[in-house]
């Protein structure tokens, strides 16, 4: 089987990014693409990231998580810490976040190390969802092998029944990592592919450098 896609090609033209409007802190910056992005009809999910982390078997694995806060400290998702990718932060918490809004043209990647979040900061996010949402974090060993479906759903009415009297605690191996960021690269689609890249690097001084890339 063959498909030629060498013609799949799109012009981009939305916006630029210039030194001149970019603010020293990217998270500044960071807070001002999601805003755009969150309120833009022509992007859903606008947080929706891909996740990349460096597996056990020394391999790169991506795949979306949502995020559910930022801060100037850093980028918060909530998952299984027992799962393929708590077990890959476990061992490297080196990892990748981006965005892609394709709607705007926009492309963020932060490199950053991933640390799990307070346990009362989890028990908190774990509270505001809903009980379907809690039950599923009790009845999934998330990124284990299962047998069924059936099994996987004879698992969730097994805790309905568990927790049909009472509240529904957060499972100690489900909660938040936070990201925070070492480089943040701002992407900005530009006509025949000259493309605006701005780089912010974290400095020892904590300040950050900014650097124009090649696009
Ligand atoms: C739109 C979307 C949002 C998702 N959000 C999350 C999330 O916030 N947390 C999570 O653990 N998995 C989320 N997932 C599922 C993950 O992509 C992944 O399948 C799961 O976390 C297991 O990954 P792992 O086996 O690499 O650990 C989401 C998937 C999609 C498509």
């Amino acid at each position: 089987m063959e498909k030629d896609l060498s013609n799949h090609r799109k012009n981009y033209q939305k916006d630029e990014l210039l030194e001149k409007n970019t603010p020293d802190n990217p998270i500044e910056l960071f807070r001002d693409w999601f805003l755009m992005a969150d309120e833009s009809e022509n992007v859903h999910e606008a947080n929706a990231m891909n996740l990349a982390t460096i597996g056990l078997d020394n391999f790169p694995k991506n795949r979306i998580v949502l995020l559910k806060k930022y801060t100037w400290e850093g980028f918060i998702f909530y998952t299984n810490y027992n799962s393929e990718k708590g077990k890959a932060i476990s061992k490297n918490p080196n990892v990748c976040l981006s965005f892609f809004w394709h709607g705007l043209e926009r492309q963020i990647i932060i490199k950053g190390r991933a640390e799990k979040i307070a346990k009362n900061l989890s028990d908190g996010y774990f509270e505001t969802r809903p009980d379907g949402s809690k039950l599923g974090a009790w009845a999934s060993d998330q990124s284990d092998v299962v047998k069924s479906r059936a099994e996987l759903d004879a698992k969730l009415r097994n805790y309905e029944n568990k927790f049909r009297e009472s509240e529904i605690p957060r499972p100690k191996h489900w909660g938040g990592f936070i990201v925070k960021p070492i480089s943040i690269e701002f992407w900005q689609g530009r006509p025949n592919r000259m493309h605006d890249r701005i780089r912010y690097s974290l400095q020892k001084d904590f300040n950050w450098k900014k650097e124009r890339l090649a696009p």
